[in-house]
């Protein structure tokens, strides 16, 4: 564009606001350069890491979990660009996926910083001022769950059968997978965890259930031209993500539990948020699966039981067999 074209654009866009262009132009004139710091928010980014103690390791501990913050938020911005787009390039869909798995890969690979990046006696001190607190309330990682799959994929699977299209979001939400971890399993009486949670966010998450309901990622999918369902690009990237967030990851968050909440001994010390961590978090028992379809019985039947090992690329021949 020559600096007359884009003088007589600016002229254009302002008047049509109803301001005056020179007020913008004579602004431009006096307004400092941005900055680095200032573009990025780095005062404020690096101002957000407030210890409750003076162990060293805390401090790991808290900039690990933002940066996971920092990519849920990731995740989030480009599953929206998925789901409210009406009608979906199929290549657009496939370019945001790889991009939200990209981004999960990177929490899956990077949890060795939380298992092996800090001392357990420090953490087995610093921990006792954090509970009730728990991982378990971020409201982030249950949007990236809501708005990945269909809500009966995210009901306990006790209860699935009580559970339909037409169930109250209400019902739904008390029946979700992992209610169970907020639940005392003698008296079934919600724990603080779960209290907590809830008041601070069960509006938020009824209401983002009803926006992803129909155009989730797993329902967006399933809206696609045949032939990009039978893509095999397409349908494994779809099984890496699932099987990233829902067996790799649980898998290395497990393996973290265990260094810090299992003693030598093989005793399990109990969790922040008081759940029966050792069985819940096993993707064996909780068989999160966002895309159900995509895999083989077989696959679903050992489902988590050689744990990251499970995943397998398939070939078109094994695409067509999934009858998408
Ligand atoms: C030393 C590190 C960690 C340990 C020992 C640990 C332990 C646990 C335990 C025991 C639970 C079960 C609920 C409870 O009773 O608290 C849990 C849940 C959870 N944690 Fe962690 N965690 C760690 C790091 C992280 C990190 C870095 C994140 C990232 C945000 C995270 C996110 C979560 C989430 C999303 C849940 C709920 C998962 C589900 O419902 O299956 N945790 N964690």
């Amino acid at each position: 564009m020559k600096r007359e074209e884009i003088l007589k654009a600016i002229d254009e866009k302002y008047k049509a606001m109803g301001q005056d262009p020179d007020t913008h132009l004579r602004g431009l004139l006096y307004a400092e350069p941005i900055t680095y710091w200032d573009y990025v928010q780095v005062d404020a980014l690096l101002g957000l890491q407030i210890q409750r103690t003076t162990f060293p390791d805390e401090m790991v501990f808290i900039m690990y979990h933002q940066i996971n913050e920092l990519l849920f938020k990731m995740i989030l911005w480009e599953i929206q660009q998925v789901s409210f787009e009406e009608k979906i390039e199929p290549k657009k869909f496939e370019m945001h996926l790889m991009r939200i798995s990209r981004y999960f890969d990177m929490l899956s690979n990077s949890f060795t910083i939380m298992k092996d990046g800090m001392e357990r006696e420090q953490y087995l001190k610093f921990r006792d001022t954090l509970t009730p607190a728990s991982g378990f309330q971020s409201a982030q990682y249950r949007k990236i769950e809501i708005a990945s799959t269909e809500l009966i994929n995210l009901i306990d699977f006790r209860f699935r059968k009580t559970i339909d299209r037409n169930t109250p979001y209400e019902h739904a939400f008390e029946h979700m997978y992992w209610q169970a971890a907020g639940k005392d399993h003698e008296t079934g009486e919600k724990t603080k965890l779960l209290l907590n949670f809830e008041k601070r966010y069960k509006r938020e998450l009824i209401q983002w259930m009803k926006d992803y309901n129909k155009v989730n990622l797993w329902t967006k999918f399933k809206q696609l031209p045949e032939e990009y369902r039978q893509n095999v690009d397409l349908v494994n990237a779809m099984r890496h993500y699932d099987h990233t967030v829902n067996i790799a990851w649980v898998m290395y968050h497990y393996e973290a539990a265990v260094k810090y909440l299992e003693g030598d001994e093989g005793e399990a010390v109990e969790a922040t948020g008081g759940s029966e961590w050792k069985k819940y978090m096993l993707p064996r028992y909780q068989r999160r699966i966002f895309f159900p379809e995509l895999w083989t019985k077989e696959e679903l039947d050992n489902w988590g039981i050689d744990n990251l090992k499970s995943y397998k690329k398939l070939n078109q021949e094994e695409v067509k067999q999934l009858k998408l």
